[in-house]
């Protein structure tokens, strides 16, 4: 149980330089393995999600020199993976599975992959399906971990993406570059782009898009890269939000991804009548970024629907907890993929909420939230659900809290964010 810091008097203030990018993190090992050279991370997030990826890598043959300020990949090559002697452990991490099914399914190998409980219940059928299209042997008695994939060869496929997910079309994307042919994948409703992004820094023209068709043209090779990875917009949210909410407040938060598959949040912010400045607007290995002051504001309630979630997928909870604090009340609906995302985000919101005191209704793919300036606690023992985001948006509720509160399983904000109480308590002076 570790208790929370409520009742805070002063708003947040000062600068701070969030982690790195958690997808981009993930994504700039895997690429960097798969690249002939030496590809060098700067910035890359320390936390147990990419560090699942890391180690896997390892495991299968690539030598990654983690010195924490830069990490450093021999790449071996499209070609150069040799077969891990022991199962890869995906932890629980999500990214990790579905973008290294894509790579293992063309490897001339067999792999055996296990995650934890909670990645154990998540589902991969999403990602199975196009990569069984495209001849991957994968066996799983319920397209859940454990699963083994077995040696096959790839073949390109025209994919009119289902679901909205980011993870679904890099392992398509993933999978392709080993196909003899083009890939092309439908994606009717935008999900965040880096794997195409650091793919065409590592091989030029490997992804091409037009309208909503995305293609794939395999590339001979990839030549490693040096990547500077942006400030994760995922875990700066939960600043962002304290910032808006708390009074006195006046935060900068440092070299922000503005990629717009991202920006959601930002949108929302501006909409409820948040103050946003943006300075320094520069490019960090293909992506664009800059620093995002944010101030107190008074809020206005908000709709949200479904072709808004893409863009704010991972900020749903702590952006429920924005509404908890407008004028009026707020509807966020078409967002049922938080359903199945570390816990069910939708029952978790809405029971931690109500111990809160916070009027919220659970809908199968959202909530209603009635804003109130205050919480009026009911139950002072929260949990996190085994779920980093969870943790992290009830320990920004906390500060406006005037009562103590505990939170059970909160090292699970180590999951994306291991400095999170540290960064926390730095802006609070
Ligand atoms: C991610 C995509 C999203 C997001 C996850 C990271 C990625 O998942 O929620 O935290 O790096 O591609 P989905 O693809 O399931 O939407």
């Amino acid at each position: 149980m570790k208790e929370l810091t409520t009742a805070l008097k002063t708003g947040l203030t000062g600068e701070l330089t969030v982690p790195g990018d958690k997808s981009i993190s993930h994504r700039a090992i895997m690429l960097g393995a798969l690249a002939e050279g030496t590809t060098t991370i700067h910035n890359f997030l320390q936390s147990k999600d990419c560090l699942s990826t890391l180690k896997a890598f390892q495991d299968l043959g690539v030598e990654i020199d983690n010195q924490i300020d830069v990490v450093t990949v021999r790449g071996v090559g499209l070609n150069g993976l040799k077969q891990p002697q022991k199962p890869l452990d995906m932890g629980n991490s999500g990214t990790t599975t579905r973008l290294i099914m894509g790579i293992l399914a063309a490897q001339r190998f067999q792999t055996d992959l296990f995650g934890d409980d909670s990645l154990s219940k998540r589902p991969l059928d999403r990602v199975c399906q196009p990569l069984r299209q495209m001849g991957a042997k994968i066996e799983s008695k319920t397209d859940k971990l454990p699963l083994t994939i077995e040696p096959s060869q790839i073949k390109p496929i025209t994919y009119d993406l289902p679901v909205a997910s980011a993870q679904v079309k890099s392992a398509v994307i993933l999978a392709g570059l080993f196909a003899q042919g083009k890939t092309q994948i439908i994606e009717k409703q935008p999900t965040r782009d880096h794997t195409k992004r650091l793919l065409n820094t590592f091989a030029p023209d490997t992804i091409q898009t037009q309208a909503d068709k995305i293609t794939v043209n395999p590339p001979k090779q990839l030549v490693g890269q040096t990547v500077e990875i942006p400030s994760d917009i995922s875990s700066a949210a939960f600043f962002m939000v304290a910032a808006a909410t708390l009074p006195n407040s006046d935060l900068t938060l440092k070299a922000i991804s503005l990629n717009k598959t991202r920006t959601g949040l930002l949108k929302v912010l501006e909409k409820m009548g948040v103050q946003l400045t943006f300075k320094n607007q520069r490019n960090l290995s293909g992506e664009p970024v800059a620093d995002v002051q944010v101030k107190t504001s008074q809020l206005n309630a908000i709709e949200l629907k479904e072709s808004d979630i893409p863009a704010m997928i991972d900020e749903l909870p702590i952006i429920a907890l924005l509404c908890s604090f407008a004028n009026g009340t707020s509807k966020i609906t078409g967002a049922q993929e938080l359903r199945v995302k570390e816990t069910d985000r939708i029952a978790a919101v809405v029971t931690e909420f109500k111990k809160l005191g916070i009027a919220i209704t659970e809908l199968p793919d959202g909530f209603i939230i009635e804003g109130k300036p205050e919480l009026t606690i009911v139950n002072p023992q929260l949990s996190s659900h085994k779920d980093h985001r969870i943790g992290m948006t009830l320990a920004i509720a906390a500060l406006k809290a005037n009562q103590s509160l505990e939170l059970a399983d909160a090292e699970y904000v180590g999951i994306s964010y291991p400095s999170f109480f540290e960064d926390l308590e730095k802006v609070m002076r």
